[in-house]
Formats: structure tokens, sequence, C-alpha cells
């Protein structure tokens, strides 16, 4: 008897050492203490004891039922705090502040490119797209670049293959929809161009706005007129514009257009932005050149019209005072969040 208690002694030890949950434990005091328990059993046969050695059996027999009700106690404390602890640290802390999901937004030259196009829409611009790969025809030819001549050097090409060329400006999105629209045309085309110059205010992949407007009897006073409005809207009602001479094969006249420097309006010599000058470049623009109605079958002496085109990124930096081109492409969240 006394070998079948130490036996029951050691494996209960034994199981309730290894623990488990609530169910498991009290599983384990059924096993043992139960009615028809290890422990219970072996009590019923003290009455075969002899009386002789019954006072020792007896004790030994309630010395192995209170160490296991004790460890019964241990083991069922234990997995009550477990499950607490994983209760604690699955609640649901109502009142600890929200976690703002993180935004994405509009690139800043896309905002800039949005708010011009925007301005052009509203004056009846419809907006037009062409092919980044383009052919020399639409590039250079039908834009009045004779073959050959020094004009074509303005623009730093990249030669795809053949005759094909990374679009160098936008200029030929106005074949592209003249050779398939008749006038009167208002059109604006946003888009990628590429010139071989790279430093801090050119990059090899850059963003224009095209725009033209073509009819019977539009004049130089149109163009004047459209691009003050445009040029206000989008840098504030004061903006004084500026029209000067200037030269591009497929307009003319030509004409470079600035604005009034809107961070000092020329006051300041030493000012960042206009260096002093008081006018900032701000786009290239012109009446049509004939040869360029003559290429896309218009008649000139029927239609007239004006065309323009501009840099985005050099509109964004002057804007939000950007001094790397750079910055734009290389992707970093900390400048891009600031817009
Ligand atoms: N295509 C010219 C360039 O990229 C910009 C330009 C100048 C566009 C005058 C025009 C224009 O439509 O009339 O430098």
């Amino acid at each position: 008897m006394k070998d079948a208690l130490e036996q029951i002694r050691a494996s209960a030890l034994a199981s309730l050492a290894a623990g488990g949950d609530e169910a498991a434990i009290e599983g384990l005091r059924v096993r043992y203490l139960g009615r028809k328990g290890e422990l219970t059993t072996v009590m019923r046969q003290m009455r075969d004891v002899p009386p002789d050695e019954r006072p020792a059996m007896g004790a030994l027999l309630n010395q192995i039922k209170d160490e296991i009700e004790a460890r019964l106690g241990d083991a069922l404390a234990l997995a009550r705090s477990g499950v607490r602890a994983t209760r604690a640290a699955e609640r649901l802390d109502v009142t600890e502040p929200g976690r703002r999901p993180v935004l994405g937004r509009l690139h800043p030259l896309v905002q800039t490119m949005d708010e011009i196009v925007d301005v052009f829409r509203s004056l009846g611009f419809s907006v037009a797209e062409g092919p980044e790969i383009e052919d020399d025809y639409h590039n250079f030819e039908a834009l009045n670049f004779p073959p050959d001549h020094p004009a074509r050097d303005m623009q730093d090409t990249f030669f795809v293959s053949g005759d094909l060329v990374l679009r160098t400006h936008t200029s030929p999105v106005q074949i592209r929809v003249m050779e398939t629209q008749r006038p009167p045309l208002r059109v604006i085309a946003p888009g990628a161009v590429y010139r071989h110059d790279s430093d801090t205010t050119h990059s090899p992949m850059f963003t224009q706005i095209e725009g033209f407007m073509v009819d019977k009897r539009i004049t130089l006073g149109d163009l004047k007129g459209v691009l003050t409005y445009a040029l206000q809207a989008v840098f504030g009602s004061a903006t004084a514009v500026r029209i000067r001479p200037s030269f591009f094969p497929f307009t003319e006249p030509s004409a470079e257009v600035d604005i009034g420097c809107f961070n000092c309006s020329g006051r300041e010599r030493s000012c960042r932005i206009c260096k002093g000058s008081g006018w900032l470049e701000i786009l290239g623009a012109g009446m049509i050149d004939p040869n360029v109605f003559r290429a896309v079958g218009y008649d000139p002496e029927e239609v007239s019209g004006f065309a323009f085109g501009m840099g985005i990124e050099r509109i964004a930096m002057l804007k939000h005072q950007i001094d790397d081109i750079r910055l734009f492409f290389t992707n970093d969240v900390r400048f891009l969040r600031q817009f």
C-alpha cells in the first residue's frame, strides 16, 4: 500500500507541475481526489491494513492528500492568472487616441499642372495628349524646324532609333491635333518631355503645358489677354505681365512672357527669386507660323492663332521656392509631404 501511495504521489505531482488550463487541472483533481479517484480508492483499502500499521499509513495518506491539494491550488492560480494576462493584453482601450491612417497626396508637379489646366479649362480649352516617343516630322519638321537648322540644337534631343526621338517639347501635340481637327480650336496639352540636360534647374525628363488657340482673326491681343488672365489666375490678380520679343521656329512673331516678381515686386535688389531683376520668365509664346498651318493643311490666309508653352517644374519651383529640380523626382517623402 505504501508503494501504491508513493506512486500516486509521484504521478500526481508530475502532472500538476506540467500545468494546463483550468479544465485540465480540474481533470487532475477528479483523477486523484475525486470520489472514484486514485487516492480515494487507496483510502478505502485502509480497513485491510493491519491495525498496528494503520496510524503510519493514515499519516502518509493525509500528507500526500494535503500535498496534492496544495499543488492543485497553485496550478489553478497559475492557470487563472495566465488567462487574465492574455485578456488584459487583448483588451480594447477605448480611451487610447486613434491612429490616423497615412494618406497619400498629389505630387507637387501634378498639383501645379492641375491648377494651370483648370484655369484654361475654365476658358473653354480642352485637354489633348500626344506620344512621348515622337517622330522627327511632328517634333521638328512640321513645326518649321528646317532639316539641319541650328534651332534643333536648342533642344538637346534624345534619339530613339530611325527618325524617332523622345519629344523635346509638347509642341508636336499642336500638329497632331490640327492634323485631325478643324478650327475653331482651344487646346492645352500637358505632358512629359525629354532633353539631354541635367543640373539643379534642368532635368532630362520634365513637364510642359502647351496651349494654342486657332480661329479666324485671332490676334496678338488675344494672346496677351488670355495669357494675362491665366497668369493672374495662377499667381494672383495683381501680377504684372510683360511680353518681350523672342524667337521660335513655329511662331512669328515669337515672344517670351514674364511676370512681375511675386516675392519683391521688383523692389529688392537682393531678391533670391528674381535676382533683383523684378521679372520672372514664365513661358514662350507667339502667333502660329504660316508654315505650321500649311503643314497641317490649314490656309494661313483663312485662319490665325497663338500658341504658348511653359515648364511646370519651373513654375512649381518659383511658387514654392524650391532650389533643386531633382527634388521632384527623388521621391523623398519628407519633401513630398510639404505640399
Ligand atoms: N516648345 C517651346 C520649348 O519647349 C516652348 C514654346 C514656345 C511653345 C513658344 C510654344 C510657343 O507653343 O509658341 O521651348
